[in-house]
């Protein structure tokens, strides 16, 4: 009975494994490393700002944000610009429609991001957490435990994944990619080299670009990462040193019994 059991899970394991993987197809997403990998890893400010600026001269054009509130580009832990500098680029940079007026006006920090469905890409504000770049080995996921989920990196190897092949298909000219699930993604290849200029002079190859940008849409779909480790390790450090003082606790109860013990 047992052994028919472990074959029927075994059989169905490889028969899912396979088809995952085919479905995955051989996409390939590059480890990069990021600022927030690990236990104690943390945004770097100043890759979110860049990558606002890539999302807002780039990716605006056809993406929105929408799930994004403008007034968060002001906290700790995420771009952390000024509440003046984010009015003035909310104005700058956004206008939404307003019920009240019955027509657009610039935006204001208290409104979100506009949606942005005119060229039929998909929102970005969660896009981080909703792609995984790594699925092996053979669609098991096992390196997820050791490289995380891969949203970021998948993005990153999207960005900078083009062949430069296209072809069209039913009136859709379609971007070979590495990264794409299937090789054939319709978004025109974004990025160029030097493309956005950055006011800092920071390298701006599409390789760079393409993972400040993925870190800024880590920071839209997690901006709560940093909190959440935080709260993470002090937990654990309250735990050890309870641990530690029930230890302490358990010996005092149960010294006289042992002594006992030993004497009888
Ligand atoms: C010219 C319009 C356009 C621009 C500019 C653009 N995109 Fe896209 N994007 C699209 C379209 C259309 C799709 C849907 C593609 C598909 O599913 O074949 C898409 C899909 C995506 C996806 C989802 C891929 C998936 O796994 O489904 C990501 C991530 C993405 N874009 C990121 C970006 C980023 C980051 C930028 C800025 C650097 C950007 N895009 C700029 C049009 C655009």
């Amino acid at each position: 009975m047992f052994k028919k059991l472990t074959l029927s899970a075994l059989t169905a394991l490889t028969l899912s494994a396979g088809s995952a993987y085919a479905a995955g197809g051989e996409a390939h997403v590059e480890d990069f490393a990021f600022s927030f990998e690990g236990p104690f890893g943390t945004y770097d400010q100043f890759q979110l700002q860049r990558g606002l600026q890539v999302f807002t001269e780039v990716c605006a054009a056809c993406h929105g944000l929408k799930f994004v509130p403008l007034r968060t580009l002001a906290d700790e832990g995420g771009p952390h610009y000024s509440e003046d500098e984010v009015r003035a680029y909310a104005e700058q940079n956004f206008e939404v429609y307003d019920e009240e007026l019955e027509d657009f006006r610039p935006a204001k920090p208290s409104d979100n991001f506009p949606a942005n469905t005119g060229a039929g890409a998909p929102d970005l504000s969660l896009m981080a957490k909703a792609r995984a770049g790594f699925h092996g080995p053979y669609g098991l996921g096992i390196n997820q435990f050791v490289k995380g989920i891969g949203g970021p990196e998948y993005i990153a190897s999207l960005l900078a994944g083009y062949t430069g092949e296209e072809k069209e298909e039913a009136g859709t000219i379609l971007y070979e990619n590495h990264a794409f699930p299937g090789g054939w993604i319709s978004m025109a290849p974004p990025l160029s080299d030097g493309l956005v200029e950055y006011a800092d002079g920071h390298d701006n190859s599409v390789h760079h670009m393409a993972q400040d940008v993925s870190a800024f849409l880590m920071w839209t779909a997690e901006p709560k990462m940093m909190a959440r480790k935080q709260a993470g390790f002090t937990g654990v450090l309250f735990l050890v040193i309870l641990s530690v003082l029930l230890y302490l606790t358990n010996k005092r109860i149960w010294s006289p019994v042992k002594r006992k013990a030993k004497q009888g």
